[in-house]
């Protein structure tokens, strides 16, 4: 989604906000752009469609100059990616904004600021601000009373970054939904989508919360409540550094953080999980030892791959806590009526904590009777863990590539954790808490194993290319492990894939097996085992080409339509963490051999803060 960086300085800011945009490059975009004030308070942009690179080779060609400034990655909702479309947008050759988010009643103002004479130049929803804080200027408000005034008129999700000639000692931003950070520096102060964009400037943050409006002076930050009282906010100072970043000796970011997943997994295990002893209920915040033995049902709601992670806690929840548990994703469920069972757990995930529909689902279950909020995010700071009672993050580290998977491993082993502290607080068999608790402790080394086939995979992988469709099958927990394979590769290889039920396969999709639809399957050593090989031999029977990732035991062979690639045995219940890894190796490898933007694929976005 769109990314926002902006800051004042007693230096010239240009290569600040542009290496801020290329740390936003994660989140996905289509365009950028970047203004300045000068010394003489004119206003100077520069706008491309594509890469920041190419925003880069612009700025290098002809530099900005000037101390305070606004640039932005444009994903676009409102107009196609043009340059015409790409922020900053300028109202009447005197403010420049950049934006984050949707205006949804722009269609009103627009109407009624052109019967007002205001022209507009693009298809942008954005543009309406500009001229609107223009109109509010024109009437006598400073910067920070136009930003003010046109907050109150906005309705939507937005977050915004304004800088004007009349006004030219400060930037003003606000947020209503998609995330600001300030960050402080010394005699200059920025405002960004996230703390990475600022690592290079700043380790000093605070976070805006909605309705608030900023205004960064060279020496001084005021933040506004909607009311336009000033509040005071606590400046933390983030455990990050700039080179968190860095993609090392790996080719892309998704790459790194597959085989980051080790380290990523020990991290969330760390000080928490002991072989020999209960996890503490602590670990989720100070309410949690009261709350858990209350708790009778869980709901969790979570979207995309965050959503699969949820699916496969639910076998684990009610197998091993013997606690009802639904899952559901956000955009559906912030918008249907529930019947919610007393006692209920409103559990919620999600790598970057901004996702806009699982914030509004945790906003709808505040009028539903829960008992509580449980987050389970990879970043400490977002909005999610802000909203949520409790709290388990992960230690993932921060995730660059669009396609999830640290952040979906580490998930999976902190939603163990929770079901093991629902599974105690019930009273749960020590001894069978125990076992689960040393298959945590060995997932690491299982993951490190399950890396060591990559070069196998890659084999598979360059025999994918060619084909423009797969199917994906697996059954119990398994099947959203099958759902996280097709997702990650349609994501980043653009192949079309689809998982079912293996079950489910002769109710439809067997139609679609034929040589040319390769079939993709998870086989555990487990009692479904002998109902997966007869959903197998269907595929074969039918001629299609089968890809089995097996544990050791299975007892599957390799031959005409059949390749069986075994995958560490050993992982118990934790087994779908560990299979999930082969695929996302399949999909790096096929997305790298097609030649696809594997880091940040077309037409996504990394933090969807939008609806
Ligand atoms: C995963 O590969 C996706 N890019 C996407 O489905 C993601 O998991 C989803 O948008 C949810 O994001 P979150 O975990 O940050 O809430």
């Amino acid at each position: 989604m769109c990314g926002i960086v902006a800051g004042i300085a007693e230096r010239n800011v240009q290569d600040i906000l542009l290496e801020g945009l290329r740390r936003l490059e994660y989140r996905g975009y289509d365009s950028a752009g970047l203004a300045v004030l000068d010394e003489q308070n004119q206003l100077h942009r520069r706008r491309r469609v594509g890469k920041v690179a190419e925003l880069g080779q612009a700025l290098a060609e002809t530099p900005l100059i000037g101390k305070a400034g606004i640039a932005h990655t444009r994903w676009a909702t409102h107009g196609s990616p043009t340059e015409l479309n790409a922020h900053p947008h300028i109202s009447s050759g005197r403010v420049a904004i950049v934006h984050n988010g949707i205006i949804e009643n722009h269609a009103p103002l627009r109407a009624e600021l052109k019967a007002l004479g205001y022209n507009f130049e693009s298809e942008t929803d954005t543009e309406v601000a500009a001229h609107r804080i223009a109109y509010y200027l024109d009437r006598g408000d400073d910067l920070l009373q136009a930003v003010q005034h046109v907050v109150a008129e906005l309705e939507g999700a937005y977050a915004l970054a304004v800088i004007a000639c009349d006004d030219p000692g400060r930037v003003v931003a606000c947020r209503n939904g998609p995330p600001l950070v300030v960050g402080f520096g010394i005699g200059e102060h920025f405002v960004a989508s996230d703390v990475q964009a600022l690592l290079p400037v700043t380790q000093r943050f605070s976070f805006l919360e909605n309705g608030e409006v900023v205004d960064l002076r060279r020496d001084e930050v005021a933040i506004y409540d909607r009311e336009g009282d000033r509040v005071m906010r606590e400046i933390r100072v983030s455990g990050l550094t700039a080179g968190a970043i860095d993609r090392g000796q790996y080719r892309h970011f998704m790459q790194k953080e597959i085989f980051e997943q080790p380290f990523a997994i020990s991290e969330t295990l760390e000080g928490r999980v002991i072989e020999d002893r209960p996890l503490s209920p602590g670990v989720l915040g100070v309410a949690a030892e009261a709350l858990l033995p209350q708790i009778e049902a869980v709901q969790i709601v979570a979207c995309g791959t965050s959503y699969h992670a949820g699916m496969i806690a639910r076998y684990w929840m009610e197998e091993i806590a013997n606690i009802p548990c639904q899952v559901e994703v956000a955009s559906e469920y912030r918008y249907r009526r529930h019947v919610v069972l007393p006692n209920s757990l409103f559990l919620t995930l999600s790598q970057s904590g901004e996702t806009a529909d699982t914030l509004a689902a945790v906003q709808a279950s505040r009028d539903e009777h829960y008992l509580a909020r449980l987050a389970i995010c990879n970043v400490p700071e977002s909005s999610l863990v802000r909203e949520s009672e409790l709290v388990l993050l992960t230690h993932a580290g921060p995730e660059i590539g669009v396609a999830s998977t640290k952040a979906f491993t580490t998930q999976l082993v902190a939603l163990m954790q929770v079901v093991l502290l629902l599974a105690q607080s019930r009273g749960a068999d020590a001894a069978v808490m125990r076992r689960l608790r040393g298959e945590l402790l060995q997932l690491p080394g299982l993951v490190e194993k399950a890396l060591a086939l990559d070069p196998l995979i890659t084999r598979v992988a360059e025999r994918y290319v060619e084909r423009g469709h797969a199917l994906f099958l697996g059954r119990g927990a398994f099947y959203p492990v099958a759902m996280e394979g097709a997702l990650k590769l349609k994501e980043i290889s653009y192949i079309h894939a689809e998982a079912y039920p293996a079950g489910e396969l002769k109710h439809g999709p067997l139609a679609l097996v034929d040589a040319d639809m390769p079939v993709i399957a998870v086989a555990p050593n487990n009692d479904m085992l002998e109902k997966l090989k007869s959903n197998l031999e269907e595929v074969r029977a039918r001629g299609g080409e089968l890809f089995v990732f097996a544990e050791p035991g299975v007892a599957l062979e390799n031959g005409p339509g059949m390749n069986v690639i075994e995958v560490p045995g050993g992982s118990g219940m934790l087994a779908p963490v560990l299979m999930t890894v082969p695929l996302q190796l399949l999909a790096y490898h096929t997305a790298v051999f097609k030649g696809t933007d594997v880091d940040q694929p077309r037409n996504l976005a990394k933090s969807v803060t939008v609806e």
